[in-house]
């Protein structure tokens, strides 16, 4: 039989420097219900949303996340660059895919996996502002707290240690995305 210990899972998915489990699985499944719960009241009942994740680190949050969403809701994605094989910002945020999806006058909540140094929100809030939502939040399962954002994150799942972390969707050099928990190389 082969173990469930987050040890024996991150050995087995090819993980050498593993440091420390920071988020066990049952925390995470308890925080985005909460917030999943938080959400669903701000809204209230029947608005309808449009969650929007930002690729490709916040696919798993986002897919928890909306089941614990009690609204009627859209879902799209956005793809900004990312680090690479990188684990230090380069400054530069482009829009690799953008969604023909209108924003207008609707409700867009935009889901991150982790604030870092900001950057990415930074420059992404203004260009969507553009297109003229009548809401728009920010979701954020992590945030290392290092900076203020223009536009904070209305929801944060956990303060994040400054440590590179991975799995539940965060990755290094696209890898260990699919850790259930979130650990730190
Ligand atoms: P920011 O623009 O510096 O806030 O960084 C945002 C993006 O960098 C996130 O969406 C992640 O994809 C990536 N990132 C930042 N910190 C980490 C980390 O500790 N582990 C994995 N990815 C990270
Ligand atoms: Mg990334």
């Amino acid at each position: 039989m082969t173990t469930r210990t987050p040890e024996g899972v991150a050995r087995r998915v090819g993980v050498e420097s593993f440091q420390r489990v920071i988020f066990s699985e049952a925390d995470i499944r308890v925080r985005v219900e909460a917030m999943g719960e938080e959400i669903t009241r701000h809204y209230g009942e029947g608005t309808p949303l449009l969650v929007l994740g930002l690729l490709k680190g916040s696919f798993i949050f986002l897919a928890d996340l909306v089941r614990t969403i009690h609204l009627p809701l859209q879902v799209d994605f956005l793809v900004a660059s990312s680090y690479g094989a990188d684990t230090v910002s380069s400054g530069e945020v482009q829009l690799l895919y953008d969604p023909d999806t209108t924003f207008r006058d609707r409700h867009v909540l935009l889901v991150e996996d982790i604030v870092d140094s900001g950057n990415t929100l930074n420059r992404l809030v203004p260009l969507l502002r553009e297109r003229g939502p009548r809401s728009l939040e920010i979701c954020a399962l992590l945030h290392k707290r290092l900076t203020t954002m223009e536009t904070e994150a209305r929801w944060v799942g956990f303060d994040c240690p400054s440590e590179f972390v991975v799995g539940y969707g965060l990755d290094h050099a696209e890898n260990f995305r699919h850790l259930p928990f979130i650990g730190s190389l």
